[in-house]
C-alpha cells in the first residue's frame, strides 16, 4: 500500500550536515519510504492519482529515539534533584520502583509513560523497566499495542539493593531466560525485541553477570546497562570487581558482549582507554543523557571525543535522573553541555545542531536497523512540526528546528507516523490501559 506526504523535509544526513528539502513529496510504501520528489512534476506515473496529504507549511523530521530512559522513573521527573547518584537511588528511586510489584500501579504508570513518549515524537526506545517479571511482560505488551520499537527485558539486581527491592541470583537469571523465551517468536510483532538488562555492576554479583552473560550468548542477544556514570560509581566498580580492572572489563569478561545485538551503554563520562577499546571492539551504543547527568551531578559525556573516534553516540532522556520525556530537549542540553564543556575545558570541540539532532534521530535509530532518516529504504517514523513561526517575522526553516530543540513542546508535534500509520498518543492511552 502505498502513500504520499507533502511538506519541509529536515533530515540528518550525516552528523555534519542538515539536508533541508522544501515542498518534498515522500511516497510510503508499506512503511517503507519507497521513493522522494522535489515537485509534482516529476512523480512518476505509478503514484499519480494517489491522494497527496499535504502538511503545507509543516515540518516533516525523522522521529525521536530515547535509547536509555527508566520507564519505572516516570513519577519521579523532576523531584529529588538536589542529591548525587546514591542517594538518590536509594532515597527516591529504589522505592518507588518496588511498587511495580503491584501490577494495578504498574498498568496506571506505564500507559502514561507511553502516551508521553508518543505525545512527544519518541518511537523507538531502549527501556529500563523493574526486577519484576509481571510489570515487565505488561509493559511489552503496551509496547506490542503502540507500535513503538523497543529492545526491552526484566532489569536484573541481586546485592547493594534494599531488601524490599532486591533478586535472589538464580531466580533473577531464571526469570530473565522465561522473558526471553515468553517474548520471542512468531506471537509478537518482531517490533519489540530483547536484550540483557543488568541495572550496573554495583547491583549485581559475579555470579549473576555471569549467568547473564550465557543467556546472552544462547540467545543471541546485546546489552544495555550504565557504563562509567561518575567517578564515585565507577571506583565503586572497581573496587567490587577488582579481577577484571575497568567498569567495561567486568560486562566483557562476564560474557555480557558475546551476544548479536547492540551493546548499550548509558553516560560513558569516564572512558579510560580500556573502555574506549572495547567500545570500539563490538557494535555499541555510548547513550548521552545530559540532562539528567546535569541533575545528579556526574559529569558531561566526551561527545565530540567519542565521535571522533569513531564510535557510535545516540541520545537519551534517562528520566528519571532527566526530568523531560522530550528528547528535543535533550538535544538543546546536550548542545548547551558541550559549551560548558568546551568553556572549561581547553581541548574540548563543542557540538552543533547538526550533530545534537542526528544522535536524537540516525544516532540512535540505527540501533534498531533503517531509522531515523527520512532517505529511500528508512521506515517512515517521522513527525510533522509546526506553529513554531512569530507572527510579523519569519524564520528559516532550519532556525525553526533549533527552536523546537530549546523552546518548543509536544503542541508543536502535530502528526506522529509509525511505518506510515498516523498515531493518536491518547487513542493508545485507551487502548493500553486496559490491558
Ligand atoms: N545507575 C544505576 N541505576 C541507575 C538509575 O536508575 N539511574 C541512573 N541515572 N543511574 C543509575
Ligand atoms: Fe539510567
Amino acid at each position: 500500500m502505498v502513500k504520499l506526504f507533502k511538506g519541509n523535509v529536515i533530515n540528518p544526513k550525516s552528523p555534519s550536515e542538515l539536508e533541508v528539502r522544501e515542498n518534498c513529496i515522500i511516497a510510503v510504501k508499506n512503511g517503507i519510504i519507497d521513493a522522494m520528489f522535489d515537485d509534482l512534476s516529476s512523480l512518476p506515473e505509478e503514484y499519480q492519482g494517489i491522494k497527496i496529504e499535504d502538511f503545507k507549511d509543516g515540518i516533516i523530521i525523522p522521529s525521536f529515539t530515547d535509547l536509555h530512559i527508566h520507564v519505572s522513573q516516570y513519577v519521579q521527573r523532576g523531584v529529588g534533584m538536589d542529591v548525587l547518584l546514591f542517594d538518590w537511588l536509594n532515597n527516591y528511586t529504589f522505592p518507588q520502583e518496588a511498587n511495580f510489584r503491584n501490577i494495578d500501579y504498574a498498568r496506571t504508570i506505564y500507559s502514561q509513560v507511553i502516551r508521553d513518549m508518543l505525545r512527544n515524537g519518541t518511537t523507538q526506545v531502549a527501556p529500563f523497566t523493574t526486577i519484576h517479571y509481571d510489570a515487565c511482560d505488561l509493559f511489552f505488551r503496551m509496547l506490542e499495542e503502540s507500535g513503538m520499537y523497543s529492545y526491552m527485558n526484566k532489569i536484573n539486581m541481586d546485592m547493594n539493593s534494599p531488601e524490599y527491592y532486591v533478586e535472589g541470583t538464580e531466580e533473577s537469571i531464571a526469570e530473565t531466560e522465561r522473558f526471553i523465551c515468553e517474548h520471542s517468536g512468531s506471537k509478537w510483532s518482531g517490533r519489540n525485541r530483547l536484550i540483557m538488562v543488568p541495572r550496573f555492576a554495583p547491583t549485581c554479583s559475579d555470579a549473576l553477570l555471569r549467568g547473564l552473560g550465557k543467556l546472552a550468548d544462547k540467545y543471541d542477544l546485546g546489552l544495555h546497562t550504565h557504563l562509567v556514570e561518575s567517578k564515585a560509581e565507577a571506583a565503586w566498580s572497581a573496587e567490587l570487581f577488582p579481577q577484571y580492572g575497568s567498569d567495561g572489563a567486568i560486562y566483557e569478561q562476564c560474557g555480557l558482549m558475546a551476544g548479536g545485538g547492540p551493546k548499550i551503554f548509558a553516560h560513558v563520562i569516564f572512558p579510560s582507554e580500556v573502555e574506549y577499546e572495547l567500545l570500539k571492539n563490538y557494535t555499541t551504543y555510548s547513550v548521552h543523557c545530559p540532562i539528567s547527568t546535569n541533575n545528579i551531578t556526574a559529569g558531561i559525556m566526551p561527545v565530540s571525543d567519542l565521535m571522533k573516534r569513531g564510535l557510535r553516540v545516540a541520545l537519551g532522556t534517562d528520566v528519571g535522573g532527566g526530568h523531560d520525556m522530550a528528547l528535543y530537549k535533550v538535544i538543546g542540553s546536550a548542545i548547551q553541555s558541550s559549551k560548558l564543556k568546551a568553556f572549561y575545558e581547553e581541548n574540548y570541540s563543542r557540538i552543533d545542531l547538526a550533530k545534537a539532532f542526528y544522535l536524537a534521530t540516525a544516532g540512535g535509530g540505527s540501533a534498531f536497523g533503517w531509522f531515523g532518516k527520512l532517505e529511500p529504504g528508512y521506515h517512515f517514523n517521522a513527525l510533522v512540526l509546526d506553529g513554531l513561526q512569530d507572527d510579523g517575522f519569519e524564520l528559516p526553516l532550519l532556525e525553526c528546528l533549533e527552536r523546537f530543540c530549546y523552546a518548543g513542546d509536544d503542541r508543536n508535534i502535530t502528526h506522529r507516523f509509525i511505518d506510515g500509520n498516523l498515531i493518536d498518543p491518547d487513542e493508545v492511552f485507551s487502548r493500553i490501559s486496559q490491558l
